[in-house]
């Protein structure tokens, strides 16, 4: 069994755990660094060149596609998609959670509670927006932040008109978020692989921050998830079908509320926290599902042959 993990770097310390697992039990893994891939359309002939080479088969890839090359990357896993090759996080999930809106449209759409949220451009028809977020304070978010950068809390509606209009004159497109007063300064992070949560961490925001990232230097620890959050996370997960998430869990005015959906979750805190093998998790994970896979497609073309030896039989 041949298993690519698509990523940048491969120096990441998610990235070297899942190698570790994967050679403990001897599973063939290979890091790609999707820029090196070249995506090529020929007449009606389409492949992949890396490092020169046409890429080898690889039974199941691993997208772990970072924010700073999130187009070129579906790109590839798409095109990895037209050539029936199995991905762990399929394109569709990978692009509908990124987007922060987007995701939280999808999540609404499923019946899953989200916080209010507008979608705004400029600080026009900001009163309808402050309606809907329920006032001040609000959140800002750029849609493609990641690790807590783009998101900001503001505390008057001066600022939030001028930070909206600065960022129109970027182009930028914000959305404005109802404060989750509730659970302020700490959520959940829950880990899903496949059907199951193999570890959940309460984070916690340092002093005066609002954002519990780790990577704003939030603190990890273990805890009990409450039944109502283990649904809602696993529903999240498969309502964007991705076999790995990251699902982020607050307390909300009405309860358990989805902040957002991550398609790459990195695993250094959640291990730290939890004293989980998150990452000897998902490799067993995609070698199961491999394996299922390959089984599949066996039988498929076994089907075929009998199928096509009988019309041959018919036919005498
Ligand atoms: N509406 C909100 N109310 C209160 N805190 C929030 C809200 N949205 C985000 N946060 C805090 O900010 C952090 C980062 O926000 P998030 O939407 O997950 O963006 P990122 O993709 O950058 O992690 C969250 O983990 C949470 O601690
Ligand atoms: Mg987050």
């Amino acid at each position: 069994m041949r298993i690519a993990i698509l990523s940048r770097n491969k120096n990441l310390h998610s990235i070297r755990r899942l190698l570790q697992e994967a050679k403990k039990l001897n599973i063939d893994c290979h890091v790609i660094n999707p820029l090196d891939c070249q995506i090529i359309v020929e007449g009606k002939i389409r492949k992949v060149v890396y490092q020169g080479r046409e890429l080898q088969h690889y039974d199941a890839i691993l997208p772990r596609i970072g924010t700073s090359i999130t187009d070129y990357g579906l790109t590839l896993v798409r095109q990895f998609e037209s050539q029936g090759t199995f991905l762990v996080n399929g394109s569709k999930g990978i692009a509908e959670s990124r987007d922060k809106m987007r995701s939280l449209q999808v999540l609404s759409e499923a019946g899953l509670r989200v916080p209010n949220t507008v979608l705004a451009r400029g600080s026009k028809n900001l009163k309808s927006a402050l309606r809907a977020v329920e006032g001040m304070p609000l959140v800002l978010k750029l849609l493609r932040g990641t690790q807590g950068m783009g998101v900001m809390l503001l505390q008057s509606q001066i600022s939030v008109e001028s930070v909206l209009d600065t960022l129109n004159t970027l182009d930028e497109d914000v959305m404005i978020q109802q404060f989750l007063k509730e659970g302020a300064g700490s959520d959940y992070r829950v880990f899903v692989v496949g059907n199951q949560i193999v570890a959940t961490m309460m984070r916690t925001a340092p002093r005066g921050e609002f954002r519990s990232n780790i990577h704003r230097g939030g603190e990890g620890s273990l805890v009990t998830l409450p039944k109502s959050y283990r649904r809602l996370a696993l529903r999240a997960a498969q309502v964007f079908g991705l076999g790995i998430a990251g699902v982020d869990i607050m307390e909300g005015p009405n309860g358990a509320t989805i902040l957002e959906v991550n398609s790459s979750p990195g695993f250094e805190g959640i291990e730290k926290a939890t004293k989980k093998n998150v990452a000897g998790m998902i490799v067993k994970f995609v070698v199961t599902e491999t394996r299922k896979k390959i089984l599949a497609a066996r039988r498929r073309k076994l089907r075929a042959k009998i199928i096509k030896k009988t019309k041959r039989r018919k036919k005498r």
